[in-house]
């Protein structure tokens, strides 16, 4: 379904990630990826020890996780809110003649949730406010105007991002900051996809996942009840990264004429509560 085709991959901490049950979906399906992981870039600077040490490990972790499941595949640093390094980037992958197909946004941070403790929206700073939009929902633009700027997306090529509920509704679980990062994903989404199917008939969608604990993100919000809970009011019960793998590969097909769409993948619990 996707021979010749090559996907930029985002979001990859390690082989839990959602972005690698994508990934290896596409390669099953004939695709090829470039996948980009958080390290240490010639663009960071002033890093603590502590900030280095964590990128260094990330990258280590990011690049033995996609040589195990995505074998000889491309890796690269990318920090999403350092312009320069998102610019570079681009420019390299435009320097090798790379054309891509599409491009999976599967990136987020919150600092105001620590040790699965969500803070009242009330005493979230403006630095961490603007913190988690950047990260979460800004760099989907950012990604793609030098994806652009340096022609490596191609006309007709398949943008997606990964949501989640909480950017419509109060969860039963807390989420709060990071839930107006991601209405700000789902609104950017739609409009990218007026401006990119206009002008390069890009398609721009995104889809809310169901709660999963098994990555760095999820693991690190989530309690296990929370997933149980979802589970039981879901009339498929919660789905499984697997099932979100089809959803995306079938969005990156080249012959599709959807955009625009928040497309839920969370066996039907949106319907419910
Ligand atoms: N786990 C869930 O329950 C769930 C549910 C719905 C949606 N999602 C979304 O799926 C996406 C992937 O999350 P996941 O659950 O696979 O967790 P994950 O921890 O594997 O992925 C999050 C990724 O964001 C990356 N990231 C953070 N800051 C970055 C930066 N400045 N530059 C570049 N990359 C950065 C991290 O390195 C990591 O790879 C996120 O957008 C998340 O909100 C997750």
């Amino acid at each position: 379904m996707l021979a010749n085709t090559t996907f930029l991959i985002t979001g990859i901490s390690d082989k839990q990630s959602l972005a690698m049950y994508v990934a290896k979906e596409i390669i099953k399906q004939g695709g090829k990826v470039i996948c980009t992981g958080l390290g240490v870039s010639p663009y960071h600077t002033n890093l603590s020890e502590k900030a280095r040490g964590f990128l260094t490990k990330n990258f280590k972790d990011f690049k033995e996780s996609v040589h195990q499941e995505l074998g000889d595949s491309a890796v690269a640093i990318l920090d999403v809110t350092l312009e320069e390094n998102v610019d570079a980037f681009a420019k390299g992958l435009a320097a090798k003649n790379v054309k891509l197909n599409g491009v999976l946004h599967a990136i987020a941070m919150d600092k105001t949730i620590r040790n699965k403790q969500v803070k009242p929206l009330l005493e979230v700073t403006k630095e961490e406010f603007c913190d988690t939009i950047d990260v979460s929902a800004y760099s989907l633009i950012t990604i793609n105007r030098y994806l652009l700027k340096y022609k490596v997306l191609q006309e007709g090529a398949s943008i997606c991002s990964l949501s989640y509920i909480a950017a419509a509704k109060v969860t039963f679980h807390p989420y709060r900051n990071i839930s107006i990062a991601k209405a700000a994903l789902e609104r950017i989404t739609i409009e990218l996809a007026d401006e990119l199917g206009r002008s390069h008939g890009i398609r721009v969608n995104t889809i809310r996942f169901s709660p999963y604990m098994g990555s760095k993100a999820g693991n690190a919000t989530l309690h296990e009840k929370d997933v149980q809970t979802s589970d039981k009011m879901s009339p498929l019960k919660n789905a499984k990264p697997q099932d979100l793998a089809y959803e995306i590969v079938h969005l990156f097909r080249p012959d599709l004429s959807i955009t625009g769409e928040i497309r839920h993948v969370d066996g039907g619990y949106h319907i419910t509560g």
